[in-house]
């Protein structure tokens, strides 16, 4: 596996994928690599012929409280278990390649990105990852750009911006790979310590719960959400949400109809965790 630093060099790598008919696959990455970020990396493999992986810790999308400078990095690593899990291509640039000095323009989608985690993390979060995703599709040029369900709320806000900018690409959402005991993989579970791992399990209980009270027949999208911020709080967690929206407007559920995303998101130590399931009537 190759590493390119520069957009010159990536372009050159794959400037003869098109008159090969070679397809490209992107899977956008910040690192810490698990077996979440592997699973991406596998599908990409499996879809298409050239598989890239960008390596970037963007820092426009990490909010005040997130310390940008404790973000788990060890390219090494990373680059080791990228390689081992089909990729072709690692794009690790550095933060001036991507943002240049006199850097000022952004891509803001609205709507989506004001509720959930835009509402508590602040606008600028989801304008980050739209702005450097769209700079990513267009370094890159992938046929097929892969993210997980795992970030639901980010998975539909580019699937958005997509549609709407016109880019060339199908977005590719794959299920969130858990932990045996139901913890979903994150980069920031790395900052878990002592029993907060075990109460982090809070978040994949509620959500558990919520699907078990959606089965039992219950219809009332409060209620169900009342319950699993009880199951939450009963693990020692304080949720910062737990909503039932819809899974393509992410507009609040009262009566559960069809399907329905439900998201939580809780601080446990010093990670900030979010999670979610969909739930549907039977
Ligand atoms: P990061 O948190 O590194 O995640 C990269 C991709 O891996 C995202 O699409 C995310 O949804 C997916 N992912 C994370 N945990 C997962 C899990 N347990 N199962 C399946 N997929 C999982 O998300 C970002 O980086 C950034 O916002 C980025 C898109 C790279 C833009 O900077």
């Amino acid at each position: 596996m190759r590493t390119a630093r520069r957009v010159a060099e990536l372009r050159e790598v794959l400037a003869p994928a098109p008159a090969r008919r070679e397809s490209i696959g992107l899977v956008p990455t910040m690192g810490a690599l698990h077996d979440g970020h592997l699973s991406l990396i596998g599908r990409a493999r499996e879809r298409c012929d050239v598989v890239v992986v960008s390596l970037f810790v963007n820092p426009t999308q990490f909010d005040a409280g997130e310390d940008l400078a404790a973000y788990p990095r060890d390219e090494e690593r990373d680059s080791a278990l990228a390689a081992g899990a089909g990729a072709d291509l690692l794009f690790a640039p550095a933060p001036d390649e991507v943002y240049p000095s006199g850097f000022a323009t952004h891509v803001q989608v609205s709507g989506l990105t004001e509720v959930l985690e835009g509402a508590s993390r602040g606008p600028e979060h989801f304008r980050g990852v739209t702005t450097v995703v769209a700079k990513l599709l267009n370094m890159v040029g992938p046929d097929i750009v892969f993210f997980g369900r795992k970030d639901a709320q980010q998975a539909l806000v580019v699937t958005r911006m997509v549609r709407d900018l016109d880019f060339p690409v199908e977005v590719e959402v794959c299920p969130t790979v858990r932990e045996p005991d139901g913890l979903a993989l994150s980069s920031r579970n790395a900052y878990l310590r002592g029993d907060e791992r075990q109460r982090a399990l809070a978040l994949s209980r509620a959500l558990a719960a919520a699907e078990r009270s959606v089965a039992a027949g219950e219809r009332d999208g409060r209620e169900v959400a009342r319950h699993a911020h009880a199951v939450m709080e009963r693990s020692g967690v304080e949720p910062e949400y737990v909503e039932l929206v819809a899974p393509d407007t992410l507009a609040p559920v009262d009566t559960i109809e069809g399907e329905t995303l439900v998201a939580v998101a809780a601080r446990v130590g010093r990670a900030r965790l979010i999670d979610n399931t969909t739930v549907r009537p039977r």
